[in-house]
């Protein structure tokens, strides 16, 4: 049975339109852009380094990457999906900074020979892959001895949301991530994944991305919580629509906060 997380085969989706631009929404979105700016200086990516992203989506990644290794280093780009590369290459083209390749690749198979580049990095990625160790493992593979491979999620055991109803919110929000992913606890578990894959002197970086407005990314992610969750019937779509509803008339009474915690974690490659 095909997985029901559409990031997993983007191409096939009715709505891949909606999702890529829900990338750069999120992307655009100030907190988001804060959060991953720290998270790359966490690693850190320097000037001059060869940077691989995997599973870079529409280039919101690639973009700050190449500002941040300036014109001496270069941004790679691998992705499963087409479409989404397609719309990288078009939002890449006007991006200041270093060379930048995008190219179709999975990355349990990375299409690179080995010691290749001085970070390797999956933002938002290995949540939805079907092998998260693997991914890690040719992660590192490809990384050179010394260099670094980074990996940031969310945690979606990690949302904490205003709502009259709270126990309808849980119904939807922890129903819809445990029929979605088999992994929505990525966040938490990505150091482990890096030792496990062998890599050295692992960090840590726990973030928080905060919404006391509801921003438009949030608002389009908890209508597309609303959605899922009737067609994974844990509510019929009249309820999902007084849930929606709910944070309106939260909004309304300045009483709206959405916090989601990010997990960057980052190992070393034995020399
Ligand atoms: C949520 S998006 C994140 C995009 C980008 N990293 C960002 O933060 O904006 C996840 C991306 O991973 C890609 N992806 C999923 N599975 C993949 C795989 N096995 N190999 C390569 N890319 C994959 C999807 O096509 C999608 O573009």
């Amino acid at each position: 049975m095909p997985s029901p997380d559409p990031w997993r085969a983007l191409d096939a989706q009715p709505n891949v339109a909606t999702l890529i631009a829900g990338l750069e929404a999120r992307g655009g979105t100030p907190a988001q852009r804060r959060l991953r700016r720290r998270f790359l200086r966490f690693v850190p990516v320097r000037r001059g380094d060869r940077v691989l992203e995997v599973g870079c989506g529409s280039g919101v990644v690639v973009r700050d990457l190449a500002a941040m290794v300036g014109r001496r280093g270069s941004v790679v780009g691998v992705d499963s999906s087409r479409a989404v590369l397609a719309a990288a290459r078009r939002l890449c083209r006007p991006a200041a900074g270093a060379r930048i390749a995008l190219r179709a690749g999975d990355g349990h198979r990375l299409p690179f020979a080995a010691d290749r580049f001085d970070a390797t990095l999956a933002i938002t990625v290995i949540l939805h892959v079907a092998d998260p160790i693997t991914v890690v493992r040719e992660m590192a593979r490809v990384t050179r001895p010394g260099g670094r491979v980074g990996l940031q999620d969310q945690d979606f055991g990690m949302v904490a949301v205003t709502h009259p109803d709270p126990e309808l919110t849980d119904r939807i929000l922890d129903g819809v991530v445990r029929h979605i992913y088999e992994e929505p606890y990525s966040g938490r578990r990505l150091p482990g994944l890096l030792r496990q894959a062998g890599l050295r002197d692992v960090r840590l970086l726990t973030d928080v991305f905060q919404d006391a407005t509801l921003e438009p990314w949030t608002k389009t992610f908890l209508e597309r919580r609303a959605e899922y969750a009737v067609g994974f019937g844990l509510v019929d779509g009249a309820t999902a629509q007084r849930w929606l509803d709910g944070f309106t008339a939260t909004v309304a009474a300045g009483a709206f906060v959405f916090t989601m915690n990010y997990y960057g974690a980052v190992g070393v490659k034995a020399r």
